[in-house]
């Protein structure tokens, strides 16, 4: 037997059977490139699900998680310390917003954002029966505040009761939101792209629309941002294509490129009308560990300019697909924006995913039929062409 294969009966035996994982234990990586543990190399556009944006191997960001390992990984948020302070400020100049509280994870954001919107509300009229409008197919995370908005019932039967009074409406239907509204209505609560459920991105008709009706009814706008937003559509956050500023935003992943950091941001006014002192905390969220780790990442995407090469080369990309799509009759359909993207197959992806990581190209899917594709950031237009010589073999 290969290493390779002792080390997945080891995890099937020891770790929680829930994933399906391919079959191969990664080990290291440079740029885009990950190699596994018998030193296979395979071209990586999946980057973590939207984690890894700078490439693999980066020194810089390597160099200034390791010093700031040396002087000190943790204290506690009872106190400050530099590296969340520079974090803080470098998140609000990317995104425009006022406020920012840091987790651990993309599900522990969108906890706070619905947490921020109940409390806003609750000032307002000290009713406890306020309602949370969310999308249908739409992705928010595993925790149960966060599983409650997510609207995929797959995903949150088992699990019922969920946490109330959510309702969800048709994503980019802006009829079928406002059908919903009521004085009870707190916040609508959506992907800017939506990821898991197959990349679909709003229109911006939709986005505005939502916005107009959160102003008409004080009710917040929360979009996440967790697989969407640090670049990956072209602009830092993908609500930043059309100006529609939310009131409340969510952001994980490749905020921290690998290091598990998150954020829920928020306009200043929601900030003095919503969570106090006491309401919410996190032991180890905002650590200078997350830190350094956010302010790294910031720095060398405006070093960079990783939003604008996303720009330039994610059209490349869209170009690359159009034509496999436009070749295979069982291609339903391509979707996305910048280096967010979906091929919607008549049938399961498995195969073509299984076959690709043969070959050497690493793809995830979105639902059974979709192939999305999720490259680090920094990808050439080499690698795309490499990616596709692939895909259509595997095809
Ligand atoms: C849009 C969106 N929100 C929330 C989450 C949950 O993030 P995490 O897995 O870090 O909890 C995800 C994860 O895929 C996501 O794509």
């Amino acid at each position: 037997m290969s290493l390779m294969k002792d080390y997945i009966n080891e995890a099937e035996n020891d770790l929680l059977h829930t994933y399906n994982r391919y079959p191969v234990v990664f080990d290291h990586g440079e740029g885009v490139r990950l190699f596994d543990i018998e030193g296979k190399s395979y071209l990586d556009f999946v980057s973590g699900i939207a984690v890894f944006a700078l490439g693999y191997g980066n020194k810089a960001y390597n160099d200034a998680l390791k010093s700031q390992i040396d002087k000190i990984i943790h204290t506690s948020n009872y106190y400050y310390n530099v590296p969340a302070i520079e974090a803080a400020k470098a998140v609000k100049k990317v995104s425009g917003m006022d406020r920012v509280f840091f987790t651990n994870s993309g599900a522990e954001a969108v906890e706070g954002a619905i947490k921020t919107a109940r409390k806003y509300a609750y000032l307002k009229d000290g009713r406890t029966d306020h309602e949370i409008i969310a999308m249908e197919h739409s992705f928010h995370g595993r925790t149960f505040g966060a599983l409650s908005v997510t609207g995929n019932p797959k995903y949150r039967e088992a699990f019922e009761p969920m946490i109330g009074n959510i309702r969800f409406a048709r994503y980019n239907d802006l009829e079928s939101v406002k059908a919903l509204v009521n004085d009870k209505t707190c916040a609508v609560i959506l992907e800017t792209v939506q990821g898991e459920g197959g990349i679909h991105p709003a229109t911006e008709e939709f986005l505005k629309g939502i916005r107009a009706l959160c102003d008409e009814h004080d009710m917040l706008m929360i979009l996440d941002e967790i697989q969407c937003g640090m670049g990956r559509t072209g602009e830092y956050f993908a609500w930043q294509r059309f100006g529609v500023k939310p009131d409340v935003m969510t952001s994980a992943k490749a905020l921290g490129c690998g290091v598990p950091v998150g954020a829920f941001m928020m306009t200043e006014k929601v900030g003095q009308h919503s969570l106090v002192a006491g309401d919410h905390g996190t032991t180890y969220g905002g650590n200078p560990l997350g830190g350094a780790a956010i302010c790294e990442v910031i720095r060398q995407f405006e070093e960079k300019d990783i939003p604008g090469h996303v720009k330039t080369t994610g059209e490349y990309l869209y170009k690359r697909l159009d034509e496999v799509a436009a070749k295979h009759s069982d291609i339903i359909e391509h979707r996305g924006v910048g280096f967010m993207q979906g091929l919607e197959f008549d049938h399961p992806v498995a195969d073509i995913i299984n076959r690709a990581l043969e070959k050497g190209v690493v793809l995830i899917n979105a639902g059974t039929n979709i192939l999305r594709i999720l490259p680090p950031l920094v990808v050439e237009k080499s690698d795309i062409d490499e990616m596709i010589d692939i895909l259509e073999q595997v095809i």
